[in-house]
């Protein structure tokens, strides 16, 4: 047995520990720049570091047959970085969505984006175009990508297209309720997030799918992103299958 075989097997076993698998476990990947200034390195440096590890960690949740997975990778709020920092994660992403297929070749994963792609480079959005066509037929895990996404935006967005809605009469007042609203946000037809997983000591949403977290499970480490790991993963979910989701009801 050889040692991918060897790690395979060995995850494998870990999978059976697991109670259950959250259906949806939604990321907040923060912390690259603080990793980099502890090894005395710039703060992009700790940007392609954690680039890198989105894949790892998207490989595994979707050996361990996680349906779907949101990672938070430029908010609204994030333009206010130096130019040269903004640069830079725009030029990781691209090379991420180019790099995706290769990397991530035989996960059967499909990519979406979401947030206002409109204020993306021009080159990046033709780069999303073609990464979520190119992947649309695949039927593994659903690998969303917030980008240029903040939740007030989202939900400002939503509010204007029901206005539009009612203003040209195809919908009626009376009938704006939850499920409309949804169908409005770029996030229509994803179910919400079971496990929020936010890295790096923050505890705080940070205009995070804040409609669709209203009751989600929230789990948070110190571990900064570049250095988490399957094991952090893991127990995460293992702190998930512990939790009584009530909803309001008695569970
Ligand atoms: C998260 O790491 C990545 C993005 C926001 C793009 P940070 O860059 O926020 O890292 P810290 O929080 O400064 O350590
Ligand atoms: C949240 O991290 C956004 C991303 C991880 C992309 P930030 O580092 O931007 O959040 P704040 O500023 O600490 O709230
Ligand atoms: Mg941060």
């Amino acid at each position: 047995m050889g040692f991918f075989d060897r790690l395979f097997t060995k995850k494998n076993e870990k999978i059976k520990e697991f109670k259950v698998v959250p259906n949806h476990i939604a990321i907040i990947p923060d912390g690259n720049g603080r990793w980099a200034k502890k090894r005395g390195l710039p703060r992009n440096m700790g940007h392609r570091e954690g680039s890198m590890n989105i894949k790892k960690i998207v490989i595994f949740c979707s050996k361990i047959k996680v349906k779907y997975l949101t990672f938070y990778a430029f908010s609204t709020e994030n333009w206010k970085r130096p130019q040269s920092e903004v640069d830079a994660l725009m030029k990781l992403l691209m090379e991420f969505l180019r790099n995706a297929e290769k990397e991530l070749e035989g996960s059967n994963v499909k990519i979406k984006v979401i947030g206002d792609l409109t204020a993306l480079p021009e080159e990046l959005q033709k780069e999303i175009a073609r990464v979520e066509k190119f992947t649309s037929s695949n039927d593994g895990l659903h690998l969303i990508i917030a980008l240029n996404y903040g939740s007030r935006l989202e939900m400002l967005h939503a509010v204007k297209e029901i206005s539009k809605k009612v203003k040209e009469n195809k919908l009626s007042i009376n009938d704006i309720d939850e499920k409309q609203f949804e169908s409005c946000l770029y996030t229509a037809g994803i179910p919400d997030p079971d496990l929020l997983i936010r890295t790096s000591g923050e505890q705080r949403i940070s205009n995070y799918l804040l409609w669709q977290c209203a009751y989600s499970e929230l789990w948070f480490t110190d571990a900064l992103w570049p250095d988490v790991n399957e094991s952090h993963i893991s127990e995460a979910i293992r702190d998930y299958g512990k939790r009584s989701r009530r909803y309001g009801g008695l569970g």
